[in-house]
């Protein structure tokens, strides 16, 4: 199939992004090491990062909505972090025992995240929501834990249940998993009464895929109480939520005190870094005993390399002190609500139906139907076909390659935008007048 107007443009502008594709395709599934960094022709390749910007191997300067898949709320190469990370780099990478770093960083997560009576690190969001499954189950022995449609938590097999890419997990293990529709609490209450052997309910606090498909906070409170009610262990995976929807993560805006939270992507400060952290009694599972039947069969074991490693943990506390000490939040907080005000005021005024929606700094943008949004700014009732207008895959790529050329980085083919406390007044005008820009093509092509 001949390029599109949008596509050539691409392909000419990244010449050199083009001749590394034609290497990694030999060496990478797909040429790439994360499945969402592919991108149709070819994808974008980077050298180095600054702030809010970050620039391609081409030299364009381009302002970066991904933020690191959402680490980086700080802003790239911030000088505290280069700095904490260059001393401790010279002062040993591993050495294979405790240090002060790590209790620092703990004490920050202590002190931040409301359930965190406890901690306990690992070295990504993936290894901290499996280590929160197992201790609900070894916590209340039972076996199942309820998760919601398409709410992402990681790749472990557990947690791929009710996504895609389920190839090679066992069908045992999938049958551990209930998945849900979510804002539905009755479906959830009848699947604990029912099966007598839930573990835990574990969600992400503003919806799949950091909103993707929103929920109202209403049901976070609902489930609270229900969980409580059946002693059933409440896990609210703050991956992405946790020192961004305010130092405390959704627990503390949405004011829901879960048993049990997982942590990771600012909690590393753009490093690799993962904890698990809740009531101390559930973390404490970890702990070994003076009985050797118990720690042979009851306790929950968890070894791990480079768990809280002096890079990490001192990446992660000098992030971690910033949320704490800094307006992080309030500042991303406001330039999302910029951002949010300034696309839809563009989508008005292009007449391009559709709605800019979200939680202060994690945006989406949702294309093909004009509908109504809640005081929250982020829920909505949609119909299953008004759903697929909004995720026509053609139009949103061509959107994604278009707001390239114009010089901007979106997630999710031009419709989520994750903001940084570095998006200035300035980047949030030029976002708005590339996105102008870029619809402008994506309409020429027909496909608005
Ligand atoms: C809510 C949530 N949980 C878990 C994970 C997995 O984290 P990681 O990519 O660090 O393994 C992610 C990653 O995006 C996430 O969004």
């Amino acid at each position: 199939m001949a390029n599109t107007k949008i596509e050539q443009r691409y392909i000419d502008e990244h010449p050199e992004s083009m001749s590394r594709y034609h290497t990694s395709k030999n060496l990478f599934p797909n040429g790439v090491t994360h499945d969402a960094r592919r991108l149709s022709p070819f994808p974008m390749y980077v050298t180095h990062a600054k702030g809010s910007h970050k620039w391609d191997v081409e030299g364009n300067k381009i302002i970066d909505y991904k933020t690191g898949h959402g680490a980086m709320i700080l802003g790239h190469s911030h000088p505290s972090i280069v700095k904490a990370v260059q001393d401790a780099v010279a002062e040993g990478t591993q050495m294979g025992c405790s240090t002060d770093k790590e209790i620092r960083w703990g004490q920050l997560v202590n002190e931040l995240v409301p359930c965190a009576e406890k901690v306990r690190f690992q070295s990504s969001g993936t290894e901290a929501v499996m280590m929160a499954m197992r201790l609900a189950r070894a916590y209340t022995g039972k076996t199942k834990v309820i998760k919601f449609d398409d709410h992402f938590h990681g790749w472990s097999d557990y947690a791929t249940a009710g996504g895609s890419g389920l190839g090679g997990i066992p069908k045992e293990t999938l049958e551990t998993m209930i998945v849900l529709p979510p804002n539905d609490i009755g479906l959830v209450e009848k699947a604990i009464k029912e099966t007598n052997d839930v573990a835990s309910v574990m969600i992400e606090p503003t919806g799949s895929h950091m909103g993707l498909h929103p929920i109202p906070t209403s049901f976070l409170h609902e489930l609270r109480e229900l969980t409580e009610r059946t002693g059933t262990l409440f896990h609210m995976d703050e991956v992405v939520t946790g020192f961004r929807l305010s130092k405390g993560g959704a627990s503390r805006k949405f004011e829901v005190t879960p048993d049990i939270t997982t942590l990771a992507k600012i909690l590393g400060g753009g490093l690799p870094g993962g904890a698990v952290a809740g009531k101390a009694d559930i973390i404490n599972l970890i702990e070994f005993k003076d009985d050797a039947s118990y720690n042979h069969n009851e306790r929950v074991g968890h070894p791990g390399t480079f768990n809280a490693n002096p890079i990490s943990a001192a990446a992660g506390t000098a992030a971690l002190e910033l949320v704490r000490d800094t307006d992080v939040n309030a500042k991303t907080e406001a330039a999302g609500g910029k951002l949010k005000a300034g696309l839809n005021e563009l989508l008005g005024k292009m007449e391009i139906p559709g709605q800019v929606t979200g939680h202060g700094p994690l945006l989406f943008v949702r294309l093909g139907v004009d509908f109504d949004v809640e005081d929250d700014g982020a829920t909505f009732e949609l119909t299953d076909s008004e759903w697929s207008k909004v995720n026509d895959g053609h139009r949103n790529s061509q959107l994604h390659l278009a707001l390239i050329n114009e010089g901007i980085d979106p997630m999710s083919n031009g419709t989520r935008l994750i903001i940084g406390q570095d998006h200035s007044d300035q980047d949030i005008e030029n976002t708005v007048s590339a996105y102008e820009k870029a619809l402008s093509s994506v309409r020429e092509s027909g496909l608005i």
